[in-house]
């Protein structure tokens, strides 16, 4: 466990020769709301670096811690409620520029593994946005989501209105945007914008056991696999097809192809090498 305004823990998932864990960041700032701050931002670039070298991580899982409930004034439950507001003001955009140009939201979003957000509360404006920088998200029955940037007179700048609308449609993510309201974690599954939703008590053991599934599969392939559904993002569909078909044809010089084949052949479980 490593601790700091970004706690990472690991879960070892045993399941091939080679071990495999899959990381859990939690946010940890939870009298903020887990507002993201210059120095949340830099503890998660951090983070992404060590794990993106760490071929022993297989998937990322990211949340946000909640503030103790016994106290006079309990905060409310938070994935993380934004962009940290008190480091806006007064900056110019002089000011910003240089922060928004090496932010968390992308370093996580050209992670090469799996990244799947957990979220327990409020995500909004760069909460949602850091939602929307993970592969997967799967949030609680406690949740809501929302770009509310518009109410201080900005827009989203974490990647929103590009991920939003490329995961929700573009009329949704303008409805979102330009009204700065928040919805609550069943109409975020109506639109698309999480996954799935479970009551609040069973939230880490879903994904959990959703991160081990991955965890279980080769490595290799995995990646190869989110870069190829990455493209059907960045490309038109006709270079789509043929980025897919080389991925594709690629993979059958792989020992994890072969590996994968002849289990299934001689009805074996696949002991994957990552190659
Ligand atoms: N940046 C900095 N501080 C934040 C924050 C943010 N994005 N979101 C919440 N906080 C702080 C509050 O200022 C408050 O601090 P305090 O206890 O010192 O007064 C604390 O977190 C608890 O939030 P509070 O507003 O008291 O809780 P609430 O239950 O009344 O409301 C929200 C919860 C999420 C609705 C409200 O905090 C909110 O609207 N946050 C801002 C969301 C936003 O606009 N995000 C986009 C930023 S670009």
């Amino acid at each position: 466990m490593v601790e700091g305004l970004v706690t990472i823990e690991r879960i070892e998932t045993q399941t091939s020769p080679e071990g495999g864990c899959i990381e859990i960041w939690t946010l940890n700032r939870p009298d903020r709301l887990n507002a993201l701050n210059r120095a949340t931002h830099q503890e998660l670039i951090q983070a992404c670096d060590r794990a993106e070298s760490n071929d022993n991580v297989r998937v990322v899982v990211i949340t946000g811690a909640h503030s103790p409930q016994d106290t006079k004034r309990p905060k409310p439950k938070s994935f993380a409620a934004g962009a940290d507001i008190a480091e806006f003001s007064g900056k110019s955009s002089d000011d910003v520029r240089p922060f928004f140009e090496n932010n968390a939201w992308e370093k996580i979003w050209n992670l090469t593994k799996p990244t799947i957000a957990m979220v327990d509360g409020y995500a909004l404006g760069g909460g949602t946005e850091l939602a929307l920088s993970c592969d997967i998200r799967i949030a609680s029955e406690d949740s809501n989501f929302g770009q509310p940037e518009i109410n201080l007179g900005l827009i989203p700048g974490g990647g929103g209105t590009q991920r939003l609308t490329k995961i929700v449609g573009y009329g949704h993510a303008m409805e979102l945007i330009l009204t700065g309201d928040m919805i609550p974690a069943n109409r975020a599954l109506e639109i698309g914008l999480v996954n799935s939703v479970v009551p609040s008590s069973k939230l880490r053991g879903e994904v959990i056991a959703l991160a081990t599934k991955i965890a279980e599969k080769s490595p290799y392939t995995i990646k190869v696999a989110k870069r190829a559904i990455r493209s059907a993002l960045d490309l038109p569909l006709t270079q789509g097809i043929l980025a897919e078909r080389s991925e594709f044809v690629a993979l059958f010089d792989t020992e994890d192809s072969s590996i994968g084949v002849e289990a299934f052949l001689s009805k074996q479980k696949p002991e994957w090498v990552g190659k």
